[in-house]
């Protein structure tokens, strides 16, 4: 099984304050965009590095640099965008590519709209972001479109997940490895996330 659970205090203690149907907007798109961010130091921090001489104001050193293949990240649209400030002010040489892809209210099937990726795609690492991983047909929808243009080297990062999403991901694409903050209960009949955090979507750009 290809998951890893992030178990961090901070990323537990503020995903317990996201949760909370009482944190408004503002506060909601605040904590997701740290979040992403402590997420995004736990994802990278297997990059490879190489070294590089410095000169400091007083002598010269050997130092490490980040080397090797250049991020992309890619949000799914909508909630994802939430997600991205975090990461790229982190890591702010990595490309952004974005994918659209909602969920029919009725079917739970995942509709595809939009697609935008960098020329380089297929010689980048991709991590797919997305707050939430519930059928986990929007993820492998996005992630069939990302490999359609050459990728190969994907990583998924979301917030909370269920297992029927983990169970699905895991399944089309088994070389997926996916970072998440918690895997939650269950999907109910309506396919949210129980106990979730309601729409993600619509509590970022409070459209409900
Ligand atoms: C939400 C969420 C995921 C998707 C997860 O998006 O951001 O993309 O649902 O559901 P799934 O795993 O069952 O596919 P939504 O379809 O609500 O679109 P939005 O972000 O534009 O609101
Ligand atoms: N999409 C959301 O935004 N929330 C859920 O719980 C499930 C899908």
């Amino acid at each position: 099984m290809q998951i890893r659970v992030i178990d961090h205090p901070l990323i537990q203690h503020k995903l317990s304050l996201i949760r909370d149907v009482n944190t408004g907007a503002k506060e909601f798109r605040e904590l997701l965009e740290e979040i992403a961010m402590l997420m995004a130091y736990e994802i990278t921090r297997n990059l490879p590095l190489e070294e590089t001489e410095v000169t400091t104001p007083v002598a010269t050193c050997r130092c490490r640099v980040l080397a090797g293949k250049k991020l992309a990240v890619v949000p799914i649209l909508r909630a994802g965008l939430g997600m991205v400030n975090g990461v790229i002010r982190l890591i702010p040489a990595a490309r952004v590519g974005h994918v659209g892809v909602y969920r029919n209210p009725d079917t739970l099937q995942p509709v595809e709209y939009y697609c935008k990726f960098p020329s380089d795609i297929a010689e980048r690492e991709i991590v797919v972001i997305d707050p939430m991983l519930a059928t986990g047909g929007s993820v492998v929808a996005a992630i069939d479109m990302i490999k359609r243009s050459g990728a190969k080297s994907i990583k998924l990062m979301c917030l909370v997940a269920a297992p029927e999403g983990v169970l699905l991901v895991n399944d089309r694409h088994p070389d997926v490895e996916i970072y998440t903050a918690s895997v939650d209960e269950y999907l109910n009949d309506h396919g949210y996330i129980i106990p979730g955090l309601g729409d993600a979507g619509d509590r970022i750009f409070g459209t409900k």
